[in-house]
Parts: C-alpha cells; structure tokens; sequence
C-alpha cells in the first residue's frame, strides 16, 4: 500500500510538470483527485492492511493527497501567470490614449498675432533678451538721467550688461543691420524687477512693430493698428490714441483698443506708440530727409488675459496644467 502511494505521487508530480494548459490541469485534476480518480483508486486497498499498519498508511495517504492538491495550486499559478494559456495579441483592442499637449496660452496669442501683422506684410524679427544699455537706452534716444534707467527698475548685470527691459532694443538692432525700408515686428520677453502680484511679473511678452518708409504719418500708423485690431478682436473692435510721451518717438500716443470682454466692448490700454524720433534715426546714420517711420509696442499678456478673462498674471507661469488645459 504504502509503495503505491509513493508511486501515484511520483507519478502524478512528474505528470503536472508536463500540463501547458488549463484544460490538461483539469485532466490531471480528474485523473488523480477526481471521485474515481487514482487516489480514490487505492482506497480499497486499505481493508488489506495489517490493523497495526493503519495509523501509517492512512497518515501517509493524507500527506500524498495534500501534497498534490498544493501541486495544482500551484501549477495553477504559474499557469495563469504564463503567457502560453492567454489570448494572443488583440489586434482589434483600442489603444491607449495618447496625451497630445497644446501651445501655452501665451504662444497661442503670440501665433494670433504674428499671424495677423504677417498677412500686413510684416515679417519677424528676434534680438537678444542680454542687451547692453546702448540697444536698451541709448539708441532708443533715453538720457542717462531718465527715470526708466533707475537700477530699481532694471535687472543690470554689470558688465554693460542687462536683461532687456522693452522689445524696443529690436529697433535699433534691426535698424542697424537693413537699410530702409523696414517692416518688422519683434515679438519677445522683457524683463523687470516688479514685485509679483496680479498685474505684475518680472517678466512678460511685447510685441513690437516698426515700419520705416518714404512717406510714414500717423495715419499709417493708426489705420495699420485699426486693421489688426479688428482682425485680431472682431469687426467692432475699435483703436484710440491717447497723446503721450516715448524718448523714441514723436509725437508718441498710448494705443487704447475696444475689445470684447466678458460680453461688452470695452476700452483697454494695451500699449504704445508714435513716430520715430529723428535722432533715433540720426544716431543710426539714417537721413531724416529721405526716411520716416512709426513704432508700435503691445503687451502680450494684457491681451491674453483680455481676451480669455485671466485675472492673475501669475497663473500664466506658474505650468498649473489645470488652468492651462482650459485654453
Ligand atoms: N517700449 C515701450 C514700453 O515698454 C512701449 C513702446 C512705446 C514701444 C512706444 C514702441 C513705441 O515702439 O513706439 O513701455
């Protein structure tokens, strides 16, 4: 008795290392542990053994019947784990999702309006965001003592070196390297030391445009805003000039435009302009005679959250992915 249970487990452990599948495990299952299976097979054998015997036999007969019930635990297992009793691939299965991302609100107002001033004829120009306070100042035709140079106001990095304050700086190196006529904008970063609050950042966007022709008035420079205003806004879209004051043009005006905002037309101020003052052009050795010019300079983020309705300028940078999936 006790040799037939060795073999039926020797048997039956070699066996269930040969099952690949479920099905074979079930086999297996029926052949060894089934109701007339091989170990309800030697039961019958029991009344044969010596009454002393039987403590042993029956003690050996539970160790062979759990040690293959944990062998198809097992196997069981391992082979729900495998590959080999799964699905191959389903080719008909969706795939996964893929993320696809989106420009930055701040790029998407970029593109709008480099779009617009594009089919006006305007191409782009870059400059560089380290300036010296020649491009930043000097050229620009801003005096030493001018407020816009105090160092509370700038980010000076010794060295005649600084971070640009205004898109300004794209003038003149423009200038510097085209002869006339010019008709660029220069979109960009400027940067300043402002604390950070609501209205406030140390830095932000301009979009600047110069134009420099034969015969330039204020009326070019109206009509070319008046044009991208109602491109960019809508058809009611309206443009305003307010009298002011550039150390780079004259006469200068603040450039007000009437823009949709939350469901009415409103007036906002969205940058400056004016004609380009003739020592800017003279410092550039271009001959104030023959040469004129208008120069316009528009905030980026003032229009963007114009016309999305952000009220803090800190949400724009602070790559919140819930605030910038909304645009
Ligand atoms: N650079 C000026 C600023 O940052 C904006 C500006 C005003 C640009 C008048 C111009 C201009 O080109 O003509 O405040």
């Amino acid at each position: 008795m006790l040799s037939k249970l060795d073999k039926l487990q020797d048997d039956a452990i070699v066996e269930i290392g040969t099952v690949d599948s479920i099905n074979g495990l079930e086999t297996w299952r029926v052949t060894y542990l089934g109701s007339k299976g091989r170990l309800k097979g030697v039961m019958p054998f029991m009344k044969d053994v010596p009454k002393e015997e039987k403590p042993a036999v029956g003690k050996r007969l539970n160790e062979v019947k759990n040690a293959l019930e944990s062998a198809f635990d097992t196997r069981k297992g391992e082979l729900a784990r495998s590959t080999s009793d799964r699905h191959p691939m389903d080719v008909t299965e969706p795939g996964k999702d893929v993320a696809l991302g989106r420009r930055h609100i701040i790029t998407k107002t970029i593109d709008g309006i480099t779009e617009v001033f594009s089919r006006m004829g305007f191409s782009v120009a870059y400059g560089p965001e380290v300036e010296d306070e020649h491009h930043n100042f000097n050229a620009l035709n801003i005096p030493y003592d001018h407020p816009a140079r105090d160092p509370i106001d700038n980010f000076f990095m010794g060295n005649d070196r600084m971070l640009r304050s205004q898109t300004s700086t794209v003038q003149i190196r423009v200038m510097e390297s085209t002869p006339p006529p010019i008709k660029i904008i220069a979109v960009g970063r400027v940067y300043r030391p402002d604390t950070h609050d609501a209205t406030h950042f140390s830095m932000f966007h301009q979009c600047e445009g110069l134009l420099v022709a034969p015969k330039v008035s204020m009326v070019d420079l109206k009509t070319t805003l008046f044009q991208f205003a109602k491109s960019y806004f809508g058809e009611e879209a309206e443009v305003r000039f307010r009298p002011s004051f550039f150390p780079f043009t004259e006469p200068s005006a603040e450039v007000d435009m009437k823009m949709k905002i939350k469901g009415t037309w409103q007036w906002v101020e969205i940058g400056g302009c004016g004609l380009v003052d003739p020592n800017v052009f003279e410092q550039l050795g271009y001959d104030n005679e023959k040469w004129q010019g208008f120069a316009f300079g528009l905030g980026i983020e003032r229009v963007a959250m114009l016309k999305y309705g952000i009220q803090d300028i800190r949400w724009l940078f602070e790559n919140d992915a819930r605030f910038l999936r909304q645009f």
